[in-house]
């Protein structure tokens, strides 16, 4: 899978996918991931990307022609991609949706500035805006970290073993059972006996009936939704 990411801080992105399950998968050649300075697709001298709105108002709004300009020229060759804005206004993220953007063969990331995005970017250059929920970020890279690292651990080859039963878990609906690791005693809180009995059958009933307890606890959103093989939409 192939995966572009376009912003006016690529900082902020660089370093979050060179570690851990991201890293992996990259260097696994699981996932091309690059990021792209918006700014390189201006054409004044002072590399402008905002603009006064129209109708007047306050803050400013990002101009059209560098984000088609780089959408574009990403485009020239090859698969044209899902070009995804992220914004508060957006489809509210969750796995069910995670898991169709993992299908594509390439993803192009926009991460506009929460002020605005002048409205043709929407309207005529992404095929999708999403949101990764209710809250008001400054911009939409740490919606795009978010959303990337969601994506990528779900391409095959990305996770070991070990790690992907995790995601089998959630991916039927369920939240997590606890885990315990050694000590069997820490400062007087002791870990459940059954997690120590050497009784497998015993061990996944116990876990299977913690998912259901905590998930009717915290989330029971996620059982109204038909106890299907995801999450709610
Ligand atoms: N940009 C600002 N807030 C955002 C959010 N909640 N999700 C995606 N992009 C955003």
């Amino acid at each position: 899978m192939r995966i572009d990411v376009v912003t006016i801080f690529p900082p902020l992105l660089a370093g979050a996918f060179e570690h851990s399950i991201i890293k992996r998968a990259r260097d696994r050649g699981v996932v091309d991931i690059r990021v792209h300075d918006l700014r390189d697709y201006t054409d004044d001298r002072h590399r402008t990307v905002d603009d006064y709105p129209y109708g007047g108002g306050a803050g400013m709004v990002m101009k059209p022609e560098p984000w088609f300009r780089a959408v574009e020229s990403l485009r020239v060759r090859g698969n044209p991609g899902r070009a995804v804005l992220l914004t508060p206004q957006g489809k509210r993220l969750e796995q069910r949706l995670v898991q169709r953007l993992a299908t594509e063969d390439r993803l192009i990331v926009l991460c506009g500035r929460y002020e605005g995005v002048d409205e043709r970017v929407r309207e005529y250059l992404a095929d999708e805006e999403i949101s990764i929920g209710d809250y008001v970020l400054s911009g939409g890279e740490p919606a795009a970290v978010v959303l990337v690292d969601a994506v990528v651990r779900l391409q095959p080859r990305a996770l070991g073993s070990a790690e992907s039963t995790v995601e089998e878990s959630f991916a039927e609906g369920l939240l997590e059972y606890p885990q315990y690791t050694r000590p069997p005693e820490f400062r007087g809180w002791r870990v459940p006996d059954v997690l120590l009995s050497g009784d497998h059958g015993a061990v996944d009933r116990w876990r299977r009936g913690q998912q259901q307890e905590r998930t009717r606890e915290r989330r029971p959103d996620m059982l109204e939704d038909g106890g299907g093989s995801s999450q709610q939409s």
